[in-house]
Protein backbone atom coordinates (compact mmCIF):
# COMPACT_ATOMS: atom_id res chain seq x y z
CA UNK A 1 0.00 0.00 0.00
CA UNK A 2 1.12 3.41 -0.83
CA UNK A 3 3.08 5.84 2.03
CA UNK A 4 0.52 8.57 1.08
CA UNK A 5 -3.04 6.65 1.32
CA UNK A 6 -0.78 4.98 5.17
CA UNK A 7 -0.13 8.43 6.12
CA UNK A 8 -3.57 9.61 5.59
CA UNK A 9 -5.07 6.35 7.53
CA UNK A 10 -3.40 7.27 10.26
CA UNK A 11 -4.89 10.54 10.03
CA UNK A 12 -8.02 9.15 9.87
CA UNK A 13 -7.66 8.12 13.21
CA UNK A 14 -6.69 10.71 14.91
CA UNK A 15 -2.61 10.66 14.14
CA UNK A 16 -2.82 7.27 16.09
CA UNK A 17 0.36 5.51 14.27
CA UNK A 18 -0.54 2.70 16.58
CA UNK A 19 -3.83 1.82 15.34
CA UNK A 20 -2.78 1.70 12.13
CA UNK A 21 -0.68 -1.63 11.45
CA UNK A 22 1.11 -3.38 8.50
CA UNK A 23 2.99 -5.35 11.07
CA UNK A 24 3.53 -9.20 10.34
CA UNK A 25 1.65 -10.49 13.44
CA UNK A 26 -1.48 -8.19 13.66
CA UNK A 27 -1.37 -9.12 9.64
CA UNK A 28 -1.51 -12.96 10.50
CA UNK A 29 -4.13 -12.46 13.06
CA UNK A 30 -6.85 -11.00 10.38
CA UNK A 31 -5.89 -12.99 7.78
CA UNK A 32 -7.83 -15.97 8.77
CA UNK A 33 -10.90 -17.23 10.60
CA UNK A 34 -11.99 -20.15 11.88
CA UNK A 35 -13.10 -21.87 8.50
CA UNK A 36 -10.75 -24.10 6.24
CA UNK A 37 -10.13 -21.42 3.88
CA UNK A 38 -6.78 -19.97 2.77
CA UNK A 39 -5.18 -17.52 4.66
CA UNK A 40 -5.19 -14.16 3.03
CA UNK A 41 -2.78 -10.93 4.99
CA UNK A 42 -4.44 -7.48 4.46
CA UNK A 43 -1.71 -5.14 3.75
CA UNK A 44 -2.81 -2.88 6.65
CA UNK A 45 -4.91 -3.41 9.67
CA UNK A 46 -6.93 -0.55 10.97
CA UNK A 47 -8.53 0.29 14.19
CA UNK A 48 -11.29 2.42 14.43
CA UNK A 49 -13.11 4.06 17.71
CA UNK A 50 -15.56 5.98 16.46
CA UNK A 51 -18.12 6.25 13.56
CA UNK A 52 -16.56 9.43 12.57
CA UNK A 53 -13.22 7.51 12.12
CA UNK A 54 -14.62 4.37 10.18
CA UNK A 55 -16.81 7.37 7.90
CA UNK A 56 -12.69 8.71 7.20
CA UNK A 57 -11.10 6.09 6.52
CA UNK A 58 -14.29 4.36 4.17
CA UNK A 59 -13.89 7.70 2.26
CA UNK A 60 -10.32 7.01 2.02
CA UNK A 61 -10.24 3.95 0.82
CA UNK A 62 -13.17 5.03 -1.79
CA UNK A 63 -10.96 7.65 -3.27
CA UNK A 64 -8.00 5.16 -3.54
CA UNK A 65 -10.15 1.99 -4.41
CA UNK A 66 -9.04 -0.24 -1.75
CA UNK A 67 -10.66 -3.09 -0.54
CA UNK A 68 -12.03 -2.90 2.95
CA UNK A 69 -13.04 -6.18 4.97
CA UNK A 70 -15.06 -5.36 8.62
CA UNK A 71 -13.21 -8.05 11.07
CA UNK A 72 -14.34 -8.77 14.55
CA UNK A 73 -13.77 -12.13 16.34
CA UNK A 74 -12.26 -13.87 14.00
CA UNK A 75 -15.08 -16.88 14.43
CA UNK A 76 -16.60 -16.76 11.10
CA UNK A 77 -17.26 -20.02 9.41
CA UNK A 78 -17.31 -19.81 5.93
CA UNK A 79 -13.95 -17.08 4.96
CA UNK A 80 -16.27 -14.22 5.54
CA UNK A 81 -13.92 -11.86 6.79
CA UNK A 82 -10.64 -12.77 4.83
CA UNK A 83 -9.22 -9.75 3.29
CA UNK A 84 -9.33 -11.94 -0.09
CA UNK A 85 -8.43 -9.02 -2.30
CA UNK A 86 -5.86 -7.31 0.02
CA UNK A 87 -6.24 -3.92 1.51
CA UNK A 88 -7.35 -2.61 4.57
CA UNK A 89 -9.30 -5.30 7.38
CA UNK A 90 -11.36 -3.03 9.39
CA UNK A 91 -10.73 -4.57 13.48
CA UNK A 92 -13.95 -3.05 15.08
CA UNK A 93 -13.34 -4.94 18.34
CA UNK A 94 -12.16 -1.17 20.25
CA UNK A 95 -16.03 -0.13 19.29
CA UNK A 96 -17.12 -1.72 22.25
CA UNK A 97 -19.13 0.67 23.98
CA UNK A 98 -22.92 -0.27 25.49
CA UNK A 99 -23.91 3.16 25.31
CA UNK A 100 -27.71 2.40 26.28
CA UNK A 101 -29.22 -0.27 28.21
CA UNK A 102 -32.97 0.52 28.30
CA UNK A 103 -34.26 -1.83 30.65
CA UNK A 104 -37.97 -0.23 30.07
CA UNK A 105 -38.19 -0.98 26.09
CA UNK A 106 -36.14 -4.37 26.61
CA UNK A 107 -33.37 -2.74 24.43
CA UNK A 108 -29.62 -1.81 24.40
CA UNK A 109 -27.47 0.08 21.79
CA UNK A 110 -23.91 -1.44 21.13
CA UNK A 111 -21.48 -0.27 19.59
CA UNK A 112 -19.61 -3.53 17.08
CA UNK A 113 -16.79 -4.42 19.14
CA UNK A 114 -19.35 -5.49 21.91
CA UNK A 115 -18.94 -9.28 22.64
CA UNK A 116 -22.59 -11.36 23.07
CA UNK A 117 -21.16 -12.63 26.43
CA UNK A 118 -20.13 -9.02 27.47
CA UNK A 119 -23.72 -7.58 26.40
CA UNK A 120 -25.33 -10.56 28.56
CA UNK A 121 -22.79 -9.72 31.35
CA UNK A 122 -24.05 -5.81 31.16
CA UNK A 123 -27.66 -6.25 31.07
CA UNK A 124 -27.86 -9.36 34.14
CA UNK A 125 -28.20 -6.64 36.93
CA UNK A 126 -31.16 -5.91 35.01
CA UNK A 127 -32.45 -9.62 34.73
CA UNK A 128 -32.03 -9.47 31.51
CA UNK A 129 -30.16 -11.29 28.68
CA UNK A 130 -28.95 -10.93 25.08
CA UNK A 131 -30.33 -15.06 23.86
CA UNK A 132 -28.12 -15.31 20.56
CA UNK A 133 -25.51 -18.06 21.43
CA UNK A 134 -23.32 -19.04 17.79
CA UNK A 135 -20.52 -20.95 20.95
CA UNK A 136 -17.99 -18.54 19.90
CA UNK A 137 -17.98 -15.57 22.07
CA UNK A 138 -18.02 -13.26 18.57
CA UNK A 139 -18.63 -9.77 18.30
CA UNK A 140 -22.29 -8.53 18.25
CA UNK A 141 -21.05 -6.43 15.11
CA UNK A 142 -19.94 -9.75 13.59
CA UNK A 143 -22.79 -11.28 14.47
CA UNK A 144 -25.47 -9.01 12.87
CA UNK A 145 -23.34 -9.04 9.55
CA UNK A 146 -23.80 -12.74 9.11
CA UNK A 147 -26.81 -12.76 11.06
CA UNK A 148 -25.73 -15.72 13.23
CA UNK A 149 -27.54 -18.01 15.24
CA UNK A 150 -27.09 -21.12 17.01
CA UNK A 151 -28.22 -23.06 19.79
CA UNK A 152 -30.94 -21.31 21.16
CA UNK A 153 -32.74 -19.82 17.54
CA UNK A 154 -35.52 -22.44 18.45
CA UNK A 155 -36.96 -20.19 20.93
CA UNK A 156 -35.66 -16.31 20.50
CA UNK A 157 -34.88 -16.48 16.41
CA UNK A 158 -31.71 -15.57 14.71
CA UNK A 159 -29.90 -12.24 14.79
CA UNK A 160 -32.31 -10.40 12.13
CA UNK A 161 -35.11 -11.42 14.78
CA UNK A 162 -33.07 -9.32 17.26
CA UNK A 163 -32.04 -6.26 15.90
CA UNK A 164 -34.31 -2.84 15.36
CA UNK A 165 -31.75 -0.53 14.41
CA UNK A 166 -28.21 -0.09 13.10
CA UNK A 167 -26.02 2.60 11.89
CA UNK A 168 -23.70 2.26 9.27
CA UNK A 169 -21.12 3.36 7.44
CA UNK A 170 -21.63 3.08 3.51
CA UNK A 171 -18.65 2.92 0.93
CA UNK A 172 -17.48 6.82 0.60
CA UNK A 173 -18.01 7.54 4.00
CA UNK A 174 -21.57 8.37 4.38
CA UNK A 175 -23.09 8.01 8.07
CA UNK A 176 -26.79 6.15 7.49
CA UNK A 177 -29.42 5.38 10.36
CA UNK A 178 -32.23 2.33 9.77
CA UNK A 179 -34.95 1.17 11.73
CA UNK A 180 -36.17 2.92 15.14
CA UNK A 181 -36.02 2.00 18.75
CA UNK A 182 -39.79 0.27 18.46
CA UNK A 183 -40.68 -3.12 18.58
CA UNK A 184 -42.50 -2.44 15.28
CA UNK A 185 -42.51 -0.52 12.17
CA UNK A 186 -43.99 -0.93 8.45
CA UNK A 187 -41.98 2.46 7.21
CA UNK A 188 -40.70 1.65 4.28
CA UNK A 189 -38.13 -1.11 2.55
CA UNK A 190 -36.72 -2.90 6.02
CA UNK A 191 -32.77 -1.64 4.71
CA UNK A 192 -31.92 -2.81 8.87
CA UNK A 193 -32.88 -6.48 7.39
CA UNK A 194 -30.90 -6.33 4.32
CA UNK A 195 -28.02 -5.26 6.14
CA UNK A 196 -28.09 -7.92 8.72
CA UNK A 197 -26.34 -10.81 7.18
CA UNK A 198 -24.93 -8.83 3.87
CA UNK A 199 -21.74 -10.02 5.53
CA UNK A 200 -19.66 -6.13 5.13
CA UNK A 201 -20.30 -6.07 1.00
CA UNK A 202 -22.46 -3.51 1.29
CA UNK A 203 -21.96 -1.04 5.00
CA UNK A 204 -19.62 -1.14 7.72
CA UNK A 205 -21.91 -1.53 10.86
CA UNK A 206 -21.25 1.34 13.74
CA UNK A 207 -23.73 0.40 16.06
CA UNK A 208 -26.78 -1.76 16.81
CA UNK A 209 -29.68 -1.34 18.68
CA UNK A 210 -30.69 -5.09 20.09
CA UNK A 211 -33.49 -6.63 21.66
CA UNK A 212 -33.05 -8.02 25.35
CA UNK A 213 -34.95 -10.74 27.06
CA UNK A 214 -35.49 -11.42 30.56
CA UNK A 215 -33.68 -14.34 32.21
CA UNK A 216 -35.87 -17.04 32.82
CA UNK A 217 -37.06 -18.11 35.78
CA UNK A 218 -36.40 -21.33 35.86
CA UNK A 219 -34.33 -22.84 33.68
CA UNK A 220 -33.84 -27.55 33.11
CA UNK A 221 -32.05 -29.67 30.89
CA UNK A 222 -32.01 -33.39 30.03
CA UNK A 223 -29.76 -34.96 27.24
CA UNK A 224 -31.36 -38.39 25.98
CA UNK A 225 -29.73 -40.85 24.04
CA UNK A 226 -31.10 -43.28 20.49
CA UNK A 227 -29.76 -45.77 18.83
CA UNK A 228 -30.19 -44.33 15.61
CA UNK A 229 -29.83 -40.56 14.72
CA UNK A 230 -32.83 -40.55 13.06
CA UNK A 231 -35.26 -41.32 16.06
CA UNK A 232 -33.10 -38.63 17.63
CA UNK A 233 -33.99 -36.23 14.84
CA UNK A 234 -37.37 -37.78 14.86
CA UNK A 235 -38.41 -36.46 18.51
CA UNK A 236 -36.93 -33.07 17.69
CA UNK A 237 -39.13 -32.61 15.03
CA UNK A 238 -42.25 -33.94 16.69
CA UNK A 239 -41.64 -31.84 19.56
CA UNK A 240 -41.38 -28.82 17.41
CA UNK A 241 -44.44 -29.77 15.42
CA UNK A 242 -46.24 -29.82 18.76
CA UNK A 243 -45.49 -27.14 19.53
CA UNK A 244 -43.22 -27.65 22.90
CA UNK A 245 -41.31 -24.66 24.16
CA UNK A 246 -37.64 -25.63 24.61
CA UNK A 247 -34.60 -23.05 24.77
CA UNK A 248 -32.27 -25.93 22.83
CA UNK A 249 -32.71 -28.68 21.33
CA UNK A 250 -29.12 -29.76 20.33
CA UNK A 251 -28.40 -33.10 18.21
CA UNK A 252 -24.96 -35.19 18.48
CA UNK A 253 -23.88 -37.74 16.87
CA UNK A 254 -21.79 -40.83 18.44
CA UNK A 255 -18.64 -40.15 17.11
CA UNK A 256 -19.35 -36.39 18.26
CA UNK A 257 -20.33 -37.24 21.76
CA UNK A 258 -17.10 -39.81 21.49
CA UNK A 259 -14.80 -36.87 20.83
CA UNK A 260 -16.49 -34.58 23.44
CA UNK A 261 -15.93 -37.10 26.01
CA UNK A 262 -12.83 -37.50 25.27
CA UNK A 263 -11.51 -33.56 25.10
CA UNK A 264 -14.00 -32.37 28.06
CA UNK A 265 -13.29 -35.48 30.75
CA UNK A 266 -17.29 -36.06 30.63
CA UNK A 267 -18.74 -39.99 30.23
CA UNK A 268 -21.94 -39.33 28.38
CA UNK A 269 -22.91 -42.78 26.59
CA UNK A 270 -21.28 -42.50 23.34
CA UNK A 271 -24.78 -42.83 21.18
CA UNK A 272 -26.42 -40.33 19.04
CA UNK A 273 -27.90 -37.83 21.61
CA UNK A 274 -30.50 -34.93 21.97
CA UNK A 275 -29.43 -32.15 24.58
CA UNK A 276 -32.87 -30.08 25.10
CA UNK A 277 -33.23 -27.39 27.25
CA UNK A 278 -36.51 -25.27 28.69
CA UNK A 279 -37.27 -22.25 30.75
CA UNK A 280 -39.90 -19.98 32.09
CA UNK A 281 -41.36 -19.79 35.40
CA UNK A 282 -40.75 -23.59 37.14
CA UNK A 283 -44.08 -24.98 36.46
CA UNK A 284 -43.74 -24.90 33.13
CA UNK A 285 -40.05 -25.21 32.66
CA UNK A 286 -40.91 -28.64 33.82
CA UNK A 287 -43.43 -29.78 32.07
CA UNK A 288 -42.40 -28.35 28.73
CA UNK A 289 -39.40 -30.62 28.98
CA UNK A 290 -41.43 -33.85 29.94
CA UNK A 291 -43.10 -33.19 27.17
CA UNK A 292 -40.26 -33.51 24.90
CA UNK A 293 -38.82 -36.26 27.27
CA UNK A 294 -42.21 -38.19 26.57
CA UNK A 295 -41.68 -38.44 22.98
CA UNK A 296 -38.21 -39.13 23.65
CA UNK A 297 -39.21 -42.01 25.55
CA UNK A 298 -41.94 -42.88 23.09
CA UNK A 299 -39.79 -43.31 20.30
CA UNK A 300 -37.09 -45.39 21.91
CA UNK A 301 -34.35 -43.18 24.34
CA UNK A 302 -32.59 -45.42 25.84
CA UNK A 303 -31.43 -43.59 28.69
CA UNK A 304 -32.77 -40.12 29.82
CA UNK A 305 -30.72 -38.16 32.58
CA UNK A 306 -32.29 -34.61 33.85
CA UNK A 307 -30.11 -32.35 34.42
CA UNK A 308 -31.01 -30.30 37.10
CA UNK A 309 -28.15 -29.13 38.45
CA UNK A 310 -27.25 -25.44 37.25
CA UNK A 311 -23.72 -26.80 37.05
CA UNK A 312 -24.19 -30.04 35.06
CA UNK A 313 -26.34 -28.16 32.89
CA UNK A 314 -23.63 -25.75 32.42
CA UNK A 315 -20.93 -28.86 31.38
CA UNK A 316 -23.48 -29.86 29.14
CA UNK A 317 -23.68 -26.71 27.64
CA UNK A 318 -19.86 -26.56 27.78
CA UNK A 319 -19.45 -29.70 26.33
CA UNK A 320 -21.84 -28.71 23.01
CA UNK A 321 -19.70 -25.19 22.56
CA UNK A 322 -16.93 -27.55 22.94
CA UNK A 323 -17.43 -29.51 19.69
CA UNK A 324 -15.35 -27.95 17.36
CA UNK A 325 -12.31 -27.50 19.42
CA UNK A 326 -12.59 -31.16 21.01
CA UNK A 327 -12.88 -32.02 17.18
CA UNK A 328 -9.57 -30.24 15.84
CA UNK A 329 -7.79 -31.91 19.09
CA UNK A 330 -8.86 -35.63 18.21
CA UNK A 331 -6.80 -35.25 14.87
CA UNK A 332 -3.57 -33.99 15.57
CA UNK A 333 -1.94 -32.07 12.07
CA UNK A 334 -5.61 -32.16 10.46
CA UNK A 335 -7.61 -29.24 9.39
CA UNK A 336 -11.36 -28.80 10.29
CA UNK A 337 -14.37 -28.16 8.18
CA UNK A 338 -17.79 -27.61 9.39
CA UNK A 339 -20.35 -28.07 6.77
CA UNK A 340 -23.70 -25.91 7.55
CA UNK A 341 -27.44 -26.58 5.58
CA UNK A 342 -30.74 -25.93 7.03
CA UNK A 343 -33.82 -28.36 6.07
CA UNK A 344 -37.64 -28.07 7.12
CA UNK A 345 -37.27 -29.71 10.58
CA UNK A 346 -39.80 -32.48 9.26
CA UNK A 347 -37.05 -33.53 7.03
CA UNK A 348 -33.94 -33.71 9.42
CA UNK A 349 -34.05 -36.86 9.91
CA UNK A 350 -33.81 -38.05 6.46
CA UNK A 351 -31.10 -35.07 5.38
CA UNK A 352 -29.15 -36.07 8.71
CA UNK A 353 -29.09 -39.74 7.48
CA UNK A 354 -27.88 -38.97 4.29
CA UNK A 355 -25.16 -37.28 5.74
CA UNK A 356 -24.25 -40.24 8.09
CA UNK A 357 -24.19 -42.20 4.76
CA UNK A 358 -22.08 -39.35 2.83
CA UNK A 359 -19.71 -39.74 5.82
CA UNK A 360 -19.53 -43.82 6.03
CA UNK A 361 -18.92 -44.19 2.32
CA UNK A 362 -15.79 -41.28 1.85
CA UNK A 363 -14.39 -42.73 5.71
CA UNK A 364 -13.56 -39.45 6.63
CA UNK A 365 -12.70 -38.63 10.19
CA UNK A 366 -15.75 -36.67 11.15
CA UNK A 367 -19.16 -35.93 13.48
CA UNK A 368 -22.80 -34.77 13.11
CA UNK A 369 -23.98 -32.24 14.94
CA UNK A 370 -26.88 -30.47 14.82
CA UNK A 371 -29.30 -27.20 16.00
CA UNK A 372 -32.10 -29.80 15.61
CA UNK A 373 -35.00 -27.60 16.38
CA UNK A 374 -34.27 -25.37 13.74
CA UNK A 375 -33.37 -27.91 10.66
CA UNK A 376 -30.02 -27.04 11.01
CA UNK A 377 -27.26 -29.43 10.56
CA UNK A 378 -23.15 -28.87 10.86
CA UNK A 379 -20.81 -32.13 9.77
CA UNK A 380 -17.90 -31.58 11.75
CA UNK A 381 -14.95 -32.65 8.94
CA UNK A 382 -11.30 -33.34 9.89
CA UNK A 383 -8.90 -33.41 6.92
CA UNK A 384 -5.44 -33.48 6.04
CA UNK A 385 -4.32 -30.28 3.83
CA UNK A 386 -1.93 -32.39 2.28
CA UNK A 387 -3.93 -34.80 0.86
CA UNK A 388 -5.80 -33.85 -2.55
CA UNK A 389 -7.99 -36.76 -2.36
CA UNK A 390 -9.48 -35.69 1.24
CA UNK A 391 -10.19 -32.14 0.22
CA UNK A 392 -11.97 -32.62 -3.14
CA UNK A 393 -13.85 -35.63 -1.08
CA UNK A 394 -14.63 -33.37 1.33
CA UNK A 395 -15.60 -30.37 -1.61
CA UNK A 396 -18.00 -32.95 -2.77
CA UNK A 397 -19.69 -33.98 0.47
CA UNK A 398 -20.46 -29.88 0.80
CA UNK A 399 -21.62 -30.08 -3.04
CA UNK A 400 -24.00 -33.06 -2.13
CA UNK A 401 -25.14 -31.98 1.57
CA UNK A 402 -26.23 -28.97 -0.47
CA UNK A 403 -27.76 -30.42 -3.18
CA UNK A 404 -29.56 -32.70 -0.78
CA UNK A 405 -30.78 -29.29 1.74
CA UNK A 406 -31.99 -27.94 -1.84
CA UNK A 407 -34.24 -31.05 -2.52
CA UNK A 408 -35.48 -30.92 0.58
CA UNK A 409 -36.96 -27.57 0.35
CA UNK A 410 -33.50 -26.31 2.86
CA UNK A 411 -30.82 -23.58 2.20
CA UNK A 412 -27.20 -23.97 1.65
CA UNK A 413 -26.34 -21.93 4.59
CA UNK A 414 -28.44 -21.98 7.84
CA UNK A 415 -26.07 -19.28 10.04
CA UNK A 416 -22.79 -19.60 9.01
CA UNK A 417 -23.09 -17.21 5.57
CA UNK A 418 -22.38 -17.47 2.21
CA UNK A 419 -18.84 -15.71 2.49
CA UNK A 420 -16.35 -17.24 0.51
CA UNK A 421 -17.19 -21.30 0.52
CA UNK A 422 -20.90 -20.73 -0.39
CA UNK A 423 -21.15 -18.60 -3.01
CA UNK A 424 -21.57 -21.48 -5.73
CA UNK A 425 -24.56 -22.80 -3.27
CA UNK A 426 -26.01 -19.41 -3.13
CA UNK A 427 -26.54 -19.59 -6.58
CA UNK A 428 -28.42 -22.65 -6.46
CA UNK A 429 -30.48 -21.99 -4.58
CA UNK A 430 -31.30 -18.14 -5.62
CA UNK A 431 -29.76 -18.24 -9.36
CA UNK A 432 -32.78 -16.34 -10.07
CA UNK A 433 -32.08 -13.60 -7.70
CA UNK A 434 -28.18 -12.96 -8.65
CA UNK A 435 -29.39 -10.08 -11.16
CA UNK A 436 -30.64 -8.11 -8.29
CA UNK A 437 -28.01 -8.96 -5.63
CA UNK A 438 -25.38 -7.57 -8.12
CA UNK A 439 -27.52 -4.62 -8.31
CA UNK A 440 -27.99 -3.78 -4.84
CA UNK A 441 -24.18 -4.39 -4.40
CA UNK A 442 -23.52 -1.78 -6.96
CA UNK A 443 -25.70 0.56 -6.00
CA UNK A 444 -23.86 0.40 -2.51
CA UNK A 445 -20.73 0.04 -3.65
CA UNK A 446 -19.81 0.80 -7.32
CA UNK A 447 -16.37 0.69 -6.62
CA UNK A 448 -16.51 -3.08 -5.76
CA UNK A 449 -14.27 -2.01 -2.58
CA UNK A 450 -16.53 -3.45 0.31
CA UNK A 451 -15.26 -6.74 1.38
CA UNK A 452 -15.08 -7.49 -2.41
CA UNK A 453 -14.94 -11.60 -3.60
CA UNK A 454 -17.94 -12.27 -0.88
CA UNK A 455 -21.75 -13.50 -1.43
CA UNK A 456 -22.34 -12.42 -4.74
CA UNK A 457 -21.98 -15.37 -6.69
C1 LIG B 1 -21.82 -24.90 15.96
C2 LIG B 1 -21.19 -24.08 14.89
C3 LIG B 1 -20.35 -24.93 14.01
O1 LIG B 1 -23.03 -25.07 15.93
O2 LIG B 1 -22.15 -23.41 14.14
O3 LIG B 1 -21.10 -25.41 16.82
ZN1 LIG C 1 -24.11 -24.09 14.55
Amino acid sequence: MEQRVLEALIHAVGGDASRVSTGDSERDLHSRDLSAHEPRLPDVVVYPTSTVEVSRVLALAHEHHVAVTPFGAGSSLEGNALPVHGGISLDLTRMAKIKRIGADDLVAIVEPGVTRSGLSAAVGTHGLWFPVDPGADATLGGMAATNAAGTTTVRYGKMRNQVLALEAVLAGGRVIRTGTAAAKTSAGYDLTALLVGSEGTLAVITELTLRLQGIPEHTVAARMSFPELEAACTVAATAVAAGASVQRLELLDAATVAIVNAYQGTTYPETPCLFVETAGNRAAAIEDLDVVVSFGRELGATGVVIEDDPDARALLWKARHSVAYATTAASPGRRHRTTDTAVPVSELAAHAAYARDLLERTRLKGGIIGHAGDGNLHVDLMFDPACEQELAAIDEIVVLLVGDALARGGTVTGEHGVGLGKRAALAREHGDLVELYTGIKQLFDPRGIMNPGKVIP
